[in-house]
């Protein structure tokens, strides 16, 4: 995960160089929460063999997401023919997407030049231009992973790609939420507490909080838990990290909630990988439904990374004018490294301090170009008292003005507040017609 993508737009052979800048598909986040679906791809090679310049395109933009970081794709022109003569000097790779503008006979008489070469294990995508079902019906006996009609977009392709990968039906997939401050002590950690703590009470579904700040983290602290060696373990060692190391090394600290603490001590110093950090990740995906990241205020190769990698980040910042340039900063970075995601959510914290100069809510918002979802009141007392006691703020008081904004930043991070939204710019159905697996299903 420390390489960036690893994108060979021109190999094998005489592949063509796709145009990034007139790509625009997906690139104008129009991304909704429904797009956002896609996990992860493993480390595979991709191959894709284009007929027409969009989807030589496409496809390379879709390469670019953070979801396929570590895959390595190439695109060449010369679509299914090309494929199959390819092919007869050269193994396959793990999938191959081949583009046919043939109708049925002529895509299918290709496509089976190309599987008298294919190595047994390879997957193939076809893309076609035609919406026919007897073809669709072809292409599932032939053992073909999915078919998909152009034109396309760039989360719908991601989403069949990572489908083929990571079964929605039979393995968790969890989701990773960052949260970063735009500097110390904006109350990122707080704001991440106890989110993380409302989701596990609210949903009722199992959370992790992986506390990334080794030598300083609070979340032992805020949760009242004794110090543990807890992910510091999992980092120096990322590869054994398990179902079985996962249940030893996390702490519990409330119904569905867990702690992956940090050690919080100084005895050595803590030089982290990009690898090591994004390996633990993916290992707690694969077991948990929601993890929360406490991301310290660093700018290093595997802060970054962490941040890039999460499926949404939450940014908190004071109102002024340091934490105003770092949240635009961040914005920008983060925007730029995740065409295909949502922003970045902004939270406002700490706001309204006695005899403090702030800016103004609406000139941050217009600085920073976002709206922040959350805007956090100053409450010494309140927050004071959490943190002494190792609480989270609705311990100490329910109705405290806080508590419904944790709810409410909670329901928007589970998806539950953006379900109409949703079910509007579900482009599933049309999919869900062409896919092979549901033919397959009938
Ligand atoms: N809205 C708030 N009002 C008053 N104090 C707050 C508020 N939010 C956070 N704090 C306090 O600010 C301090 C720093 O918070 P923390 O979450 O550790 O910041 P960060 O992780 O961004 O460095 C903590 O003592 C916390 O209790
Ligand atoms: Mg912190």
């Amino acid at each position: 995960m420390a390489t960036p993508v690893a994108t060979d737009v021109s190999s094998p052979g005489t592949g063509a160089h796709c145009d990034q800048t007139s790509v625009s598909a997906g690139s104008d986040r129009a991304t909704t929460a429904a797009d956002l679906r896609a996990r992860p791809l493993p480390r595979i090679n991709i191959q894709a063999f284009c007929e027409d310049q969009n989807t030589a395109n496409l496809i390379q933009q879709t390469s670019q997401d953070r979801r396929l970081s570590k895959t390595h794709v190439g695109v060449q022109m010369g679509g299914l023919k090309a494929a199959a003569h390819y092919y007869r000097n050269a193994p396959t790779p793990n999938l191959i997407m081949v583009e046919s503008l043939h109708q049925r006979d002529g895509l299918l008489m290709d496509l089976d030049e190309l599987a008298s070469v294919c190595d047994s294990g390879t997957k193939v995508i076809v893309i076609g231009h035609v919406n026919d079902v007897l073809l669709y019906r072809q292409l599932l006996m032939r053992d073909v992973s999915e078919y998909l009609v152009m034109p396309l977009t760039v989360p719908q392709l991601m989403e069949s790609l990572s489908n083929l990968y990571n079964d929605p039906n039979s393995e968790p997939l969890g989701t990773v939420f960052a949260f970063v401050g735009a500097k110390g002590g904006a109350g990122s950690s707080t704001v991440c507490h106890n989110i993380a703590w409302t989701i596990s009470q609210d949903v009722q579904s199992d959370v992790v909080i992986a506390d990334m700040d080794l030598p300083f983290g609070t979340a032992g602290l805020d949760f009242n838990q004794d110090p543990v060696q807890g992910i510091a373990d999992a980092l120096m060692s990322p590869d054994r990290v398990d179902e079985v190391l996962l249940d030893r090394l996390l702490s519990r600290c409330a119904d569905h909630l867990s702690l992956f603490a940090a050690p919080g001590i100084l005895d050595r110093s803590y030089d982290l990988t990009a690898n090591a950090c994004g390996t633990v990740v993916d290992a707690l995906r694969k077991n948990v439904p929601y993890i929360a990241v406490d991301v310290p205020h660093l700018w290093t190769e595997w802060a970054q990374q962490v941040l890039i990698q999460a499926d949404r980040v939450v940014i908190t910042a004071l109102p002024d004018l340091a934490n105003l340039r770092n949240a635009k900063n961040l914005m920008e970075r983060l925007n730029a490294a995740r065409p295909n995601d949502l922003p970045p959510m902004l939270v406002l914290n700490q706001v309204g301090m006695p005899k403090r100069p702030e800016i103004s809510i609406k000139d941050f918002a217009s600085a920073v170009e976002i709206e922040p979802v959350a805007t956090i009141e100053f409450d010494s007392q309140l927050f004071g008292t959490a943190t002494n006691n190792g609480q989270m703020i609705e311990e100490v008081s329910v109705k405290a003005k806080p508590v419904e904004r944790f709810r409410q930043l909670a329901r928007i991070l589970t998806d539950r507040e953006e379900a109409k939204e949703e079910s509007k710019s579900l482009l599933a159905p049309i999919l869900g017609k062409l896919s092979l697996k549901q033919l397959r299903k009938k």
